[in-house]
């Protein structure tokens, strides 16, 4: 039988998921409020309580989302935003929207923050940005800790770890304000661009609510207090987001147990990225490998698809965009040279997990793959 498993595929997703978004959908339709309302707010209020915060603000976008974040906490021109060398580039380009400069820090041996390297620049940023990558949290505790002794405020970027958790505390919970990317394909995601930011301070959150809407009061939407943008949460949005809350949970265990199974019978040689021990939400399943597009095209003959999250060091496309010399980060380097993903969804079966391990393992044991 001919071997077939995408990277990611939403044909792979339930019907009775569909007939559900369609009904929520059929629902936004019929009230006629597209842009605000109840839905909205009704998703928000859900989202504010599954997290542990007490207010959520639904925006356009992730990018939307961090940038609106760090005007909120008072970031923008003359101010420094630390953030990891290696992630993707919407954190940096978040930090650029306000008029801040990033400051790049490298990563660790597992992809996130270094905090060793962050405690140790010569200049105490403004804010600093972790990001959970690929599923995985950063030290929060520890960085929290620092954050609160240097008056350094924090902004989660959480796009990739909606319900990863450490200490019994979610993602998106442990700062100034933690922000969602709710990107179709993320573990938890809408039908089209979306995003939230989560915040534990109501006055926050309504300023939050004034930028995303051209920076409007919130009693008058004509009377403008400050040059805001457009970018809401729309009904349509949120209704889906609603019923997809429903599943996040068990979605989750899902990828936890795919990503169990990787850990378990890839060959020891392949290098995983992020250990079991991360307690992460795999969000990706990245391993390290010598020849990358060698990997991605054998997985691809074996009808496997992969990607590579991500190719670039997302500091040094920064650095190239603004004319700046690139620095050296060297573990940013290293993942960036041979990181590949592996298929892992909450459609995925634990099968099609164990085809893709003994496709690799054949490889490695073959030569065909180092
Ligand atoms: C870590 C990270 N930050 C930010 C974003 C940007 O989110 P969006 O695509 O919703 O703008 C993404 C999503 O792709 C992401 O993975």
């Amino acid at each position: 039988m001919k071997i077939e498993i995408p990277y990611f595929s939403f044909k792979k997703a339930p019907k009775t998921l569909k007939e559900e978004w369609k009904e929520a959908i059929s629902h936004v339709i019929e009230q006629g409020q597209f842009i605000g309302g109840e839905t909205v707010e009704l998703f928000e209020s859900e989202w504010a309580k599954s997290v542990g915060t007490s207010h959520a603000v639904g925006v356009g976008n992730g990018l939307d989302g961090l940038a609106i974040a760090l005007r909120v906490l008072g970031i923008g021109e003359g101010k420094t935003v630390a953030v990891p060398a290696h992630t993707f580039i919407a954190s940096w380009l978040a930090i650029k929207l306000t008029g801040a400069e990033p400051i790049g820090v490298d990563v660790d041996e597992n992809g996130l923050l270094d905090l060793e390297k962050l405690f140790l620049l010569n200049e105490i940023p403004d804010a600093v940005m972790p990001v959970h990558l690929h599923g995985a949290m950063v030290d929060m505790p520890r960085l929290s800790k620092w954050a609160k002794q240097k008056g350094v405020k924090i902004v989660e970027d959480a796009s990739q770890a909606h319900f990863a958790s450490v200490e019994s505390k979610y993602a998106g919970a442990w700062s100034d304000a933690g922000v969602f990317s709710l990107y179709p394909s993320k573990n938890f995601g809408a039908i089209g661009d979306a995003g939230i930011i989560n915040f534990h301070n109501q006055e926050y959150a309504n300023f939050a609510k004034s930028i995303r809407s051209y920076g409007s009061e919130i009693s008058n939407k004509y009377f403008h207090k400050i040059p805001g943008v457009n970018s809401r949460l729309d009904s349509v949005q949120a209704a889906v987001l609603s019923v997809n809350l429903k599943y996040l949970s068990d979605w989750n265990r899902h990828r936890i147990k795919l990503g169990k199974i990787y850990s378990e019978k890839l060959n020891p040689n392949f290098n995983i990225l992020q250990s079991e021990a991360l307690n992460s939400v795999r969000h990706h399943f990245p391993i390290l490998v010598n020849d990358p597009t060698k990997v991605c095209n054998y997985l691809l003959e074996n009808g496997i698809g992969t990607d590579r999250h991500y190719p670039e060091i997302a500091a040094n496309t920064y650095y190239k965009f603004y004319n700046k010399e690139p620095s050296i980060f060297k573990n940013a380097k290293n993942i960036t040279e041979r990181v590949i993903s592996l298929p892992i969804s909450q459609w995925h079966s634990t099968s099609e997990i164990e085809i893709v391990c003994e496709i690799l393992n054949e490889g490695l044991d073959s030569g065909k793959i180092k």
